[in-house]
This record gives C-alpha cells, sequence and structure tokens, in this order.
C-alpha cells in the first residue's frame, strides 16, 4: 500500500469527468487500498480516484457505521423533497468548511470489489457522502453548490 498525493482545488484533474473502469483487476485493487491508506492518513470519510489525481469512477467511504468501495456509482434515485442542509469540507479544499442541500434519501447503485452488482438506500450522513464522491467523478467540488448565506 503506498499514500498518495491528494490534488488541490486549482488542479486542473479535478474538474475532468472520470471515466467508467471496465474491468476489475489487481490495479484496480491497489488502487482502492492506497486511497483507503490515503483518506485514513488525511482523517477523512470518502474519497473519489480523481482527488489522487486517477480518472476512473471509483469512491471510498468510510463513515465508522460503514465502509464501502463503490465502482461506477450511480444515484438512480433521490428525493426532491426531502432535504437536508448541513456542512460539507473536503479534502481536495483544504480548510474550508460550507452548508451544502443534498438530498436526505437516495438510491444507489454500484459494483463491488468482487464485481457485484449492489443496490442500496443511503441516508443522512451516507447520503450525503455519497452525493459528495459521485460530484467528483463529474469534475464538481462542493463549494460549486454552497447555499447563499
Ligand atoms: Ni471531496
Amino acid at each position: 500500500m503506498a499514500l498518495r498525493q491528494i490534488r488541490v482545488d486549482g488542479d486542473e484533474v479535478l474538474r475532468k469527468i472520470s471515466k467508467k473502469v471496465e474491468k476489475i483487476d489487481d490495479d484496480l485493487k491497489i488502487l482502492v487500498e492506497d486511497m483507503f491508506e490515503t483518506m485514513y492518513d488525511a482523517d477523512g470519510v470518502g474519497l473519489a480516484a480523481p482527488q489522487i489525481g486517477v480518472l476512473k469512477r471509483v469512491i471510498v467511504i468510510d463513515i465508522d457505521v460503514l465502509k464501502r468501495v463503490m465502482i461506477n456509482p450511480e444515484i438512480i434515485e433521490q428525493s426532491d423533497t426531502e432535504m437536508q442542509d448541513g456542512p460539507e469540507g473536503c479534502l481536495s479544499v483544504p480548510g474550508v468548511e460550507d452548508v451544502v442541500r443534498r438530498p436526505n434519501v437516495l438510491r444507489v447503485r454500484y459494483m463491488d470489489l468482487e464485481g457485484n452488482v449492489v443496490e442500496e438506500i443511503a441516508k443522512d450522513l451516507y447520503a450525503r457522502v455519497i452525493c459528495h464522491e459521485v460530484d467528483h467523478l463529474n469534475g464538481i467540488l462542493f463549494t460549486d453548490k454552497v447555499l447563499e448565506k
């Protein structure tokens, strides 16, 4: 395992669209291990591959109560009436915390590291982290979505 360098806002890799993963191989497994190590080292709860300069649709999440690897995640349904406004930060935007509106409930579909297609309902913090990390795969940072004060 290796620590990777976290890219910060201003690095254009953070603004690119990541590519779908076509196959799960050893390189991908190493990428995922490195992402967890890098995320834990930086005290984060989620990390997307482009944040370490890899334009692949892979995210890792660990919010204590659950830990996930999501390959090619897609939010296939989300509440548009039940929203949550809450503080967010990002390892790629150090020192900034601001309030972002996210759906309170969503349904996500992804592939796990064994290649199984998984569908899950996510709520509250879990839903927020998924939205934040999927945004990274589309070149979006949370600072693009901060609520007007
Ligand atoms: Ni982030």
